[in-house]
């Protein structure tokens, strides 16, 4: 008998069975084989919010939830948040190792010519409400590119392919700063390909009479490293998102608009936006025990705090809560940032937070250095989307080159009536 394999009594039967492990992990489909009788189906897991279920095999991001380790093809978050730019770590992730300059140069260079959108996208965005989320603007626009590319359709094609990942790591931050012009009522600053990568965002947010933005060095170096932190996270929910909808060979915009659409909800990247409004809701240090008090009580959920796989501090956290430093020296120091020190200290103190494991997660400080640097509360989670970018399209393309992935399609545990027949609506009660 293998040692590699698992022993399963089904006592129902009386049958055994010996499943194979591999990499610590057993296949679903070979429970099928343990059934009642033939003619029946074999047994399913079920695993809701798929807390230990393994979709895919990844070579593109570690993570040791335990331990607080993030890696991206091996090299830990702290050294890429340290010596790498977003565009190297990008293209990192989409090629599984670091290029040489002269594939950087290339790299960069394809990226930078294309970040203008076609003009008709700007009717798009002209015709949302002054008030639309920028994340309502984004999700739509992303989609909305696919009309404009119908030849991403043919995800089959390497080159094809290509074309659309460049694409789209360059177009998001310029439909991102379009959404935002809109929702201010500015005139669109079109992209300055003289910029780096976050410099010519930071020109197509705030440029306003001047002839050229110059951004500050400082800044645009913190937003290029709080892009590198949400490069890519492995299976979250966002990124199940888009190998779900991209495993129906659907093209790219359209799987990354539905990533996107994930992204934004409040437990996930939605929740850099509602932390400030929370620390904002407490106001000062003093109000931070009462607030943990109905936090305990059920009220309602710490946001920034907690994590599916982190049950340590999360090693991005970290990271950013110096880069907040940095900005302050440049900005002026957020005042928020005092509040959201002290409820750290005092959550990780109680223990509530310390059985439960909660420590503060990547959005807890990521707001308010996104607010020193003056963007408002609803960029925060489009922010999140353009740094996501290209972790998405990693994740999309490994799933497309994987000959083990099929259309994603789970089982059900159907809980419904049995079969009954059809009532006329005049003999219903
Ligand atoms: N505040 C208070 N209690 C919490 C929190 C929180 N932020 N997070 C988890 N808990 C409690 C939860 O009530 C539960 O307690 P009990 O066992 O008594 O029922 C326990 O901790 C386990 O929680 P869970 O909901 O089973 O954990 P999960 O892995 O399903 O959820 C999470 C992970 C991130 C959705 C959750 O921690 C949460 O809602 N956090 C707040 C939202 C947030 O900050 N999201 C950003 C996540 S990091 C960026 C990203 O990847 O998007």
């Amino acid at each position: 008998m293998s040692k590699s394999s698992l022993s399963v009594t089904d006592n129902r039967t009386g049958k055994q069975y010996e499943i194979p492990i591999q990499n610590g992990t057993i296949r679903a489909v070979d429970l099928r084989q343990i059934k009642v009788a033939d003619d029946q189906a074999g047994l399913l897991t079920y695993d809701p919010g798929f807390l230990n279920t393994a979709s895919c095999r990844s070579a593109i991001t570690f993570i040791d939830g335990e331990k607080g380790i993030l890696r991206y093809r091996g090299y830990p978050i702290e050294q890429l948040a340290e010596r790498s730019t977003f565009l190297e770590t990008a293209y990192l992730l989409l090629h599984g190792e670091l290029p040489s300059a002269a594939d950087l140069d290339a790299w960069v260079h394809g990226v930078t010519h294309h970040t203008i959108v076609h003009e008709s996208i700007k009717k798009f965005i002209d015709g949302f409400h002054h008030d639309a989320h920028p994340m309502g603007m984004f999700v739509s626009t992303v989609a909305a590119l696919s009309t404009f590319y119908p030849e991403a359709k043919h995800i089959a094609e390497e080159r094809s392919r290509r074309n659309q990942i460049f694409r789209l790591i360059a177009k998001t931050p310029t439909l991102a700063a379009f959404a935002y012009r809109h929702s201010v009522g500015m005139p669109y600053a079109y992209p300055d390909n003289d910029l780096s990568y976050a410099g010519n965002f930071l020109n197509m947010m705030f440029k306003a009479t001047e002839v050229k933005y110059v951004p500050n060095k400082a800044l645009e170096r913190a937003l290029d490293v709080l892009f590198i932190l949400h490069a890519d996270h492995e299976q979250n929910c966002s990124t199940s998102t888009i190998r779900g909808v991209g495993s129906s060979h659907s093209d790219p915009y359209s799987a990354m608009a539905a990533a996107a659409a994930a992204l934004y909800g409040p437990l996930h990247g939605g929740a850099n936006e509602e932390v400030l409004r929370m620390l904002r809701e407490i106001g000062s240090k003093d109000k931070i025990p009462a607030y943990l008090e109905r936090v305990k009580r059920g009220e309602f959920r710490l946001f920034g705090f907690g994590h599916r796989i982190y049950k340590n501090y999360d090693p991005r956290a970290k990271i950013i809560k110096r880069i907040a430093e940095e900005v302050f020296d440049v900005t002026g120091k957020n005042p928020l940032i005092d509040i959201a020190v002290e409820l750290e200290r005092i959550a990780l103190q109680e223990d509530y937070f310390v059985t439960r494991k909660l420590y503060p997660n990547v959005d807890f400080y990521s707001g308010i250095i996104y607010e020193a640097m003056k963007f408002p509360l609803d960029m925060f989670p489009v922010l999140f989307a353009i740094g996501r970018t290209p972790g998405w399209l990693a994740q999309w393309q490994e799933m497309l080159l994987d000959k083990e992935q099929k259309i994603a399609r789970p089982q059900q545990i159907y809980a419904g009536p049995d079969q009954r027949d059809y009532v006329p609506i005049e003999a219903r009660r």
